[in-house]
C-alpha cells in the first residue's frame, strides 16, 4: 500500500521534471569487435566456441527446435515467450550471449545463425511495432522475453554497421508501443510486465539509454519518458538495496517486504545496473549511493572468495556449502562493467575481475561441455544429493551438464567470456584517453578524440603471471590509463626499457603519458598472499586476483549422453582421496612454472594445470559430511588425526570439486624440524 502510493507521487514529481537529459557515463564502451583477446583467452574463447556454446544451435531443443527462417515450429517455439513461465527467457537469450561469441571467436557459423535470427524477428515486427511473430495467440504481451534480443540486436550494430538503419528503425518502433504498454499499465492492468519485467526493467532502460546516445532521431523525449515509465513500473531497487531493507542473512530465514524475485540471484545479478541506470535520468547521487553501499552489502553478507554471491535461486548467505547460480555469474560480470562505466569506482572492476577468473571457470568443466547451475565454495562431489543442501533448487543443481535444474544458463552462459573481452578497454568520455580496465592478454584498435589512431597489444599469462608488456602505437600523445587492482601493493611499471617505478594509481588507474609512434609499458604487478575470514573460524586464500582451492581428486561417472550429440555428457564427479584438511596459513608458499613454450595448456582451467600454485601445511581432520554428498561447515579448532604434509593448493577455476574455505590449524614446531631431517635438537 504505502509503496504503490509512493509510487504515483514520485512518478508524477518525476515527470514534471522538464529538463530531460542523460548524464554522459564516466566512460564509454568501444564496440564490439575492436577489443580481441590473444594467447591463453583467446584459446579460452575457442575452447567455448568448440564447446557447448558454440554447438548448441545444432541440437539442444532451446535454441534449435525451430526453423528460424520462417515455419511452424519457430511459432510455437517464439510463442513461449507469451507464456509466462520460467523457460520463456531463452527463447531470445542465446542471441544476446551469441552474438559476441560468434565476433570474438570469428565463427561463420554462429555469425550466420545470429544474423538469420536478428532478420527473422525484424522482418516479422508488426504494425503495431511488436517484435517477434505472433499468430493467433491470446497470451498476453511481455517485454522482458525480448531485452536479451536488444542487447543482441546493439551488438551486432557495432560490429555491422551496415545493419543500423534496420534494427534503429525497428527499435523505434517497438519503442512508441512500449511507452503505450507501460503508461496503459499504469492506469488499469498491468500490460507488459509480469513479474520478471518488473525487476528486469532496467535491461530495457540500457537499451533505451543506446538509442539515446548514439541514434535518438529527434525523440530524446520519448525516450526519456520511457526509461521512466519502466522505472515506475519496476521493483524499488532504491528500497531493496536499501541499508533499512537489504537482507544480511538467508533469504528463507526473513520475510521480503518486496515482491519475491527482488532477492532472487540472477535478477539481483541483473538489477546491479538498475540504478547506476536510473542515475543517468534522475541525475540524483543517492541512487549512486545506494548501489554502491548496496553492491557492498551484496558481498558482506552473501559473497563468497570465488568473487562471486550466493544465492541458490535466492540470496544464501555466506556459508561455503550454498550455491551460485551460472547465469548470475555471467549477470554480475556485466552489471559490475556498467557499473564501473557510470561511475568509474574501481571495486566493480576488481569484482568483475574476480568472477571472471575464479567463479565463471570453475563452474563449467575444463572443455566447455558441461556446466553446472549452482557452484559451492566448498564442493566435495557434483551428483545428485540426498538430502538437498539447496532450499530451493533441485538435488542435482551442481552436476556439470547440459542443463541441470533449469535450461536457462545453457544458452546464458556464453556472455560471460566475450563481453569480459569487449569490456576491457575503455575510453575517457573526453574520448582522449583509453583505459585498460580488465588484466589479460587483449589487443584493441581505435580512434580517439583528434583522430588518434590507437593500437594497444597485450602480451601476458595473467593472472597465471604477473607481468604484462603492452605495445601502443598512436598517431598523436595521449594519456594511457591502465586499471591497478586493489590488492597489488608491490607493483611496478617501465616506460620503453627504462627503469622500473612504483605504479602510482589514482582511483585504480595508473596515468602513463604515451607519445606518437610507439611505446612499450611492462607492468609487474606481484600479488601478495592474502587471508580472508570466513564464517566458522575458516580461511580462504587468495593471491592477485586467484582465490587458491585443494583440488580434490575425482571420479568421474557418466549420468547420461544427449541423443543427438555425444558430447553433451552429464557427468557425476566423486573424491577419489581424502580432503579433511586444516592449513596452517603462515607456511603457505608460491610457485608459478610458466611454460618453457611460453603457451599456456589448453584448455587452462583444468586439473593441475595452471602454471601458479600455492603449497601450505596440512594436516587431516575429522570433517564429516552433511548428507550424501556435501561437507559440513568447517570444524572450529579442529584436532589432527594425522602426521602434517604439504599440499598444494590451485586456482580455483581448475578445481572442479575443492575445498577453498578452510579450518585453520597451527603447525606445532616439532614437526616443522622432523620435516627438515634435523630433529636431534
Ligand atoms: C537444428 O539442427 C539441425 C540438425 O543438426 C540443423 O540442420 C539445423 O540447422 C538446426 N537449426 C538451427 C536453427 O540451428
Ligand atoms: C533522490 O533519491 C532519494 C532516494 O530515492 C529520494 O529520497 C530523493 O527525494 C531523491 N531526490 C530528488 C531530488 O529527487
Ligand atoms: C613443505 O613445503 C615447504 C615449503 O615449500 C618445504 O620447505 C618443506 O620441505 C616441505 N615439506 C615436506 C614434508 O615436503
Amino acid at each position: 500500500m504505502l509503496f504503490s502510493h509512493l509510487r504515483v507521487v514520485v512518478a508524477g514529481a518525476l515527470a514534471a521534471l522538464g529538463d530531460a537529459t542523460l548524464a554522459p557515463k564516466k566512460y564509454h564502451t568501444i564496440p564490439l569487435g575492436k577489443i580481441r583477446p590473444a594467447g591463453w583467452l583467446k584459446d579460452q574463447l575457442q575452447v567455448q566456441t568448440d564447446g557447448l556454446a558454440g554447438h548448441e544451435h545444432e541440437f539442444y531443443k532451446w535454441v534449435n527446435d525451430t526453423d528460424w527462417v520462417g515455419g511452424t515450429a519457430a511459432y510455437s517455439y517464439l510463442e513461449e515467450v507469451y507464456a509466462p513461465t520460467l523457460e520463456v527467457r531463452v527463447n531470445f537469450t542465446p542471441q544476446n550471449a551469441m552474438v559476441p561469441n560468434a565476433i570474438l571467436a570469428e565463427s561463420p557459423v554462429l555469425k550466420q545463425k545470429t544474423w538469420e535470427f536478428l532478420e527473422y524477428v525484424l522482418d516479422t515486427q508488426d504494425e503495431t511495432g511488436w517484435l517477434g511473430p505472433e499468430v493467433g495467440t491470446d497470451k498476453r504481451r511481455e517485454l522482458w522475453g525480448r531485452y536479451p534480443f536488444f542487447f543482441g540486436s546493439i551488438q551486432m550494430v557495432e560490429f555491422y554497421p551496415e545493419l543500423t538503419e534496420r534494427v534503429v528503425d525497428a527499435l523505434h518502433r517497438f519503442v512508441v508501443l512500449a511507452n503505450k504498454m507501460l503508461k496503459a499499465g499504469k492506469l488499469s492492468a498491468r500490460l507488459g510486465t509480469d513479474m520478471w519485467a518488473e525487476t528486469r526493467f532496467e535491461d530495457f532502460i540500457v537499451t533505451l539509454q543506446w538509442l539515446y546516445d548514439n541514434h535518438p532521431r529527434g525523440q530524446e523525449d520519448l525516450l526519456i519518458d520511457t526509461m521512466i515509465e519502466s522505472k515506475w513500473s519496476g521493483i524499488k531497487w532504491e528500497l531493496v538495496f536499501s541499508e533499512e531493507f537489504f537482507p544480511k542473512v538467508e533469504a528463507e530465514k526473513l520475510e521480503n517486504p518486496f515482491p519475491e524475485l527482488s532477492w532472487h540471484g540472477v535478477n539481483m545479478a541483473e538489477g546491479l545496473k538498475a540504478l547506476p541506470a536510473i542515475y543517468r535520468f534522475t541525475h540524483n547521487q543517492s541512487d549512486l549511493d545506494v548501489a554502491s553501499k548496496g553492491w557492498d552489502m551484496l558481498f558482506q553478507y552473501h559473497g563468497r572468495p570465488s568473487g562471486a554471491f550466493a544465492a541458490d535461486e535466492y540470496l544464501a548467505g555466506l556459508e561455503a556449502v550454498r550455491g551460485t547460480e551460472l547465469c548470475l555469474v555471467v549477470e554480475a560480470m556485466f552489471s559490475a562493467s556498467y557499473l564501473y562505466q557510470v561511475t568509474g569506482d574501481p571495486k566493480y572492476a576488481d569484482q568483475a575481475e574476480r568472477m571472471a577468473y575464479n567463479a565463471l571457470p570453475a563452474t563449467l568443466t575444463g572443455n566447455m561441455w558441461g556446466r553446472q547451475y549452482l557452484q559451492q565454495q566448498n564442493q566435495v562431489a557434483s551428483k545428485n544429493m540426498t538430502p538437498n543442501p539447496f532450499p530451493e533448487d533441485g538435488p542435482y543443481s551442481n552436476v556439470f551438464g547440459l542443463e541441470p535444474n533449469y535450461p536457462c544458463c545453457t544458452v546464458d552462459f556464453p556472455q560471460g567470456w566475450p563481453k569480459f573481452i569487449t569490456h576491457a578497454f575503455l575510453v575517457t568520455s573526453d574520448s582522449k584517453s583509453l583505459v585498460h580496465l580488465y588484466l589479460g592478454p587483449f589487443s584493441t584498435s581505435v580512434v580517439l578524440a583528434d583522430d588518434n589512431l590507437v593500437t594497444a597489444n597485450v602480451e601476458t599469462l595473467y593472472p597465471f603471471g604477473d607481468t604484462l608488456t603492452t605495445t601502443i602505437t598512436a598517431t598523436k600523445p595521449f594519456t594511457y590509463f591502465v586499471r591497478i587492482p586493489s590488492w597489488i601493493t608491490k607493483g611496478t611499471v617501465s616506460l620503453n626499457g627504462g627503469p622500473p617505478v612504483a605504479v602510482q594509481p589514482v582511483k585504480g588507474l595508473h596515468a602513463v603519458s604515451v607519445d606518437a609512434g610507439k611505446t612499450t609499458l611492462v607492468l609487474d604487478l606481484p600479488g601478495d598472499i592474502r587471508l580472508e575470514s570466513r564464517p566458522h573460524g575458516s580461511i580462504a586464500v587468495h593471491r592477485g586476483v586467484l582465490n587458491y582451492a585443494f583440488d580434490i581428486p575425482r571420479i568421474e561417472k557418466q549420468l547420461s549422453v544427449h541423443p543427438a550429440e555425444p558430447r553433451a555428457v552429464d557427468l557425476e564427479f566423486t573424491p577419489a582421496d581424502a580432503w579433511q584438511y586444516a592449513i596452517d596459513p603462515s607456511t603457505i608458499a608460491y610457485s608459478n612454472n610458466p611454460p618453457a613454450s611460453g603457451i599456456l595448456p589448453s584448455p587452462i582451467y583444468d586439473a593441475g594445470l595452471p602454471p601458479v600454485t600455492l603449497s601450505v601445511s596440512a594436516c587431516p581432520i575429522d570433517w564429516p559430511l552433511d548428507g550424501d554428498m556435501f561437507a559440513a561447515p568447517p570444524p572450529e579448532n579442529p584436532t589432527c588425526v594425522g602426521s602434517w604434509r604439504n599440499i598444494t593448493l590451485w586456482p580455483f577455476g581448475a578445481a572442479k570439486l575443492r575445498i577453498s574455505e578452510f579450518p585453520v590449524a597451527t603447525m606445532p614446531k616439532y614437526e616443522f624440524v622432523a620435516q627438515h631431517g634435523v630433529d636431534e635438537v
